[in-house]
């Protein structure tokens, strides 16, 4: 089935109410290869009123100046756009949920040597990522999760990863960590707690643009937890595709407490509402992710399957050029 049948309606991304700030965003897609434009407008001119009120700048146009003779700006404006905050089992009752509904399901769909690939989209510091292969730890045990898990984290925001890779965290970092867990997966040193090095080791680092690279591949839990409601609902639906092509058909999609899968609710299915939970739902052809992903690339390189996108990939592909609306 074609997936223009399986939807409702195409929806174009739609001009935005401010020419000015558009232009700006135009300016920095194409001239600083900065693509803000699939994030949410009224977040996103909240946080820049804020950088141009910090230097005193009171329009986008000399904010734009501004930007092209300080390149450091810009630095400084990603550092108040990409909002980092993160934490240890973030809503614990979310992740207690997880510990006992859903790896247990994880487990029981696999052979017992089968590897089970994790992915935190936007994982900011770390904490995320490391909070699940902790609970797997305790599920598999520590040498068995050292033998099958493989994790990814990513993050669009370079800091962020150097952060999460070097997995050590400050006093006041921790507080959300049982002390049972801390004990047993942290090292108290002088530079601070220190994660597991054996365990830290399963997990891939690396720059991933969620609205843009070509997504992770066989995944059995991705979660993309707080990154969500920064985007408007087409880049929502069409990192919701990207999700549904990285998901095993056996996989779960763990999402953050004030997000859901409206933009795109034909392919996912809730496995709990409250935790935000999902599986997949309708199944998508080669062809529909190809539309969505990158057409252009694909054919360019002679590639036919979709599956031969690099499952690590951090190279940046072209956005789509139109979405199709997933919702029902
Ligand atoms: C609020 S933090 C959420 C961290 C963690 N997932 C959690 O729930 O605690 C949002 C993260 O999303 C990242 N982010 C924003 N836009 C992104 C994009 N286009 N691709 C990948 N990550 C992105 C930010 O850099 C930031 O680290």
């Amino acid at each position: 089935m074609a997936l223009q049948e399986k939807t409702s309606k195409l929806v174009i991304n739609s001009p935005e109410a401010n020419p000015e700030f558009e232009a700006l965003l135009d300016y920095l897609k194409h001239s600083q290869d900065c693509d803000l434009t699939g994030y949410r407008r009224s977040t996103l001119m909240r946080r820049f009123q804020h950088r141009m009120q910090s230097i005193n700048i009171n329009s986008y146009q000399n904010y734009r100046q501004y930007l092209q003779s300080e390149p450091r700006e810009l630095l400084d404006l990603l550092n108040d756009v990409l909002i980092n905050v993160t934490s240890f089992f973030r809503d614990r009752d979310a992740w207690d949920y997880l510990a006992t509904d859903i790896i247990p399901k994880i487990i029981a769909s696999k052979q017992p040597d089968e590897p089970i690939r994790v992915w935190s989209a936007g994982c900011a510091a770390g904490q995320e990522i490391y909070s699940s292969l902790i609970l797997l730890a305790e599920a598999l045990g520590i040498e068995s999760c050292l033998k099958r898990v493989q994790c990814f984290a990513t993050d669009v925001d370079e800091p962020a990863i150097w952060q999460a890779r070097q997995g050590t965290y400050s006093a006041r970092d921790i507080t959300g960590i049982p002390p049972v867990l801390l004990k047993k997966y942290f090292q108290h040193t002088k530079e601070g707690y220190v994660f597991h090095p054996q365990l830290r080791r399963t997990i891939i680092f690396c720059r991933h643009n969620l609205a843009k690279d070509a997504p992770m591949s066989k995944i059995d839990l991705l979660m993309c937890r707080n990154v969500f409601i920064y985007f408007n609902p087409e880049a929502q639906a069409s990192i919701l595709v990207r999700f549904h092509f990285a998901l095993k058909n056996t996989g779960f999609l763990f999402l953050g407490k004030a997000e859901s899968v409206t933009t795109a609710r034909k392919i996912f299915t809730p496995v709990s509402w409250k935790y935000h939970v999902y599986a997949k739902g309708l199944n998508l052809e080669r062809e529909d992710y190809l539309s969505i992903i990158n057409p252009a690339k694909l054919k360019a390189s002679g590639r036919t399957s979709i599956v031969e996108v690099p499952e690590k990939a951090t190279v940046s592909e072209p956005h789509p050029a139109a979405l199709l609306d997933l919702r029902l």
